[in-house]
């Protein structure tokens, strides 16, 4: 059984948490397998919203078990509030939870150097989450952090980590004008949820590893997405984690060569949080009105979402980059009004013609997109088997799978869990004679 894995193919925000939700009523696991408390993936149930930032989209499914995997950085306060928060919605998590001892724990003094560094790049600014996550994952790269296998330590020895920890950080953070932190609170807090966390901290590869010879079904869900990728996204203006395929492997100690299915999230249109290149953005009426029909605001900071037209060169180059084998396209539904539905299909730079998105921040600041101009479908797009999807709709969709290289099975076109299209290779429709049959396929 080939685990699948679901990344997003943008600046994240795609809608990986609904698809994951989708996903999930078939599966025996879902992991997590990068990031932290900066991803807010949101499912809706029944009109019931649920934003979940380190526990895995699939725990709402009570057969389904949630990994966090080693590849993550914990906020062990964070998740515990988490988990209260499920619990007190009527979830039962008992037993369906396991932390790998190998992630990256996120303390106190990780969120104010967030804040500290942020501040001090003024102009600069990466436009974090301040979760902590860039001073966490380089105490992990510097041999400096703190696992979760610590919490397994004696109660006083923890303690005794901790206030070492804490201690050296407090230099830091006073020559940055964040610090200091008192243990005392830290200290208190951490023992607290220690007594929580405890039981569900395990190797958690073992756990892959055993389900795999099971024949299990196993969901590596991935948090942000390609172009935050701290290797192959718009560096600086990334994350600090790897957020593409990649990172699936490392992330949770499957063997790479089991991650077969791999499915891309695209938005049917563009969005970015934060600072850094965003070659589509439309700073005028298309942008605020894709975010006005989105609802396009973090679900995690709550700050508006920057957006544009959908970009083919990227999303080609995040689909070669994960290969992806398909594409869930999300919020189809939100360009159900639009007149006019644009597409960047290459960049222009220097007099020259790109088809692929550059590596270096730089190049791709000096980039115009070139756009192609399609038809809109004016008309809901939700509510429909695919067969009835809008021709408009589907023509748009057939050429995204033509400009991006890939084909699109899923079409989100609702929050709501059931607004979802599975769209067969070829759609009946198409299959009748006429000039639409011969695009693709
Ligand atoms: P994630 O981080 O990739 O899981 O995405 P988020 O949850 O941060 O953001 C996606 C937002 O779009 C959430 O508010 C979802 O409820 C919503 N959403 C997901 N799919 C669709 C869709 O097909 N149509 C609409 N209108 N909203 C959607
Ligand atoms: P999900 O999983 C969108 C962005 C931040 C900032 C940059 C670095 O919900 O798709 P960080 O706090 O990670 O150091 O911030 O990355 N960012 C996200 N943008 N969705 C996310 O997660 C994000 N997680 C981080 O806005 O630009
Ligand atoms: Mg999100």
């Amino acid at each position: 059984m080939p685990v699948t894995l679901v990344v997003g193919g943008q600046w994240g925000d795609e809608g990986k948490a609904k698809i994951i939700d989708h996903l999930a009523r078939r599966s025996d696991y879902v992991v997590r397998f990068q990031g932290g408390a900066n991803a807010g993936h949101t499912v809706v149930v029944d009109g019931n919203r649920f934003a979940f930032h380190l526990v895995p989209s699939g725990i709402l499914y009570p057969n389904v078990r949630c990994i966090l995997g080693g590849g993550m950085v914990v906020d062990p306060l964070a998740l515990v509030e988490e988990i209260n928060g499920i619990r007190a919605r009527g979830i039962d998590v008992s037993g369906r939870i396991f932390v790998s001892s190998q992630a990256h724990v996120v303390l106190p003094y990780h969120q104010l150097l967030d804040r500290g560094s942020e501040e001090m790049k003024r102009g600069n600014r990466i436009g974090t989450t301040q979760k902590g996550i860039a001073p966490a994952y380089a105490d992990k790269m510097s041999r400096e952090g703190i696992r979760m296998s610590d919490f397994a330590l004696k109660p006083s020895d923890f303690e005794n980590l901790l206030r070492g920890k804490i201690s050296a950080k407090n230099r830091l953070l006073k020559s940055i004008g964040v610090g200091p932190l008192s243990p005392g609170k830290v200290v208190a807090d951490f023992l607290a949820a220690r007594k929580v966390l405890l039981p569900m901290i395990t190797d958690t590869r073992i756990l892959l590893w055993d389900a795999l010879d099971e024949g299990r079904t196993i969901l590596c869900e991935g948090a942000q997405g390609t172009l935050l990728d701290i290797d192959h996204g718009t560096y600086p203006f990334v994350t600090s984690s790897s957020a593409s395929a990649g990172g699936a492997a490392t992330g949770t100690g499957l063997p790479p060569g089991t991650l077969r299915r791999v499915v891309g999230i695209f938005k049917a249109y563009c969005t970015r949080v934060g600072n850094g290149p965003f070659p589509t953005e439309d700073v005028g009426e298309v942008g605020e009105r894709l975010r006005r029909i989105g609802s396009e605001f973090g679900t995690t900071t709550g700050r508006p979402r920057r957006c544009g037209w959908f970009d083919a060169v990227a999303a080609r180059t995040a689909v070669r980059l994960n290969g992806v084998t398909e594409i869930a396209l999300t919020k189809l539904d939100v360009l159900d009004s639009f007149e006019r539905i644009k597409v960047c299909t290459a960049y222009r730079m220097g007099g020259k013609t790109f088809h692929h998105f550059p590596a270096d921040w730089e190049s791709l600041r000096r980039c115009t997109p070139v756009y192609e101009e399609f038809p809109g479908w004016k008309m809901p797009a939700a509510g429909r088997d695919a067969a009835a999807l809008p021709e408009g709709a589907l023509a748009y969709i057939r050429s995204l799978e033509r400009l991006v290289g890939c084909r699109v099975t899923l079409v989100s076109v609702g929050p709501e869990r059931g607004a979802i299209l599975r769209l067969p290779a070829v759609s009946p429709r198409e299959r009748k004679p006429g000039p639409k049959a011969a695009v693709r396929d």
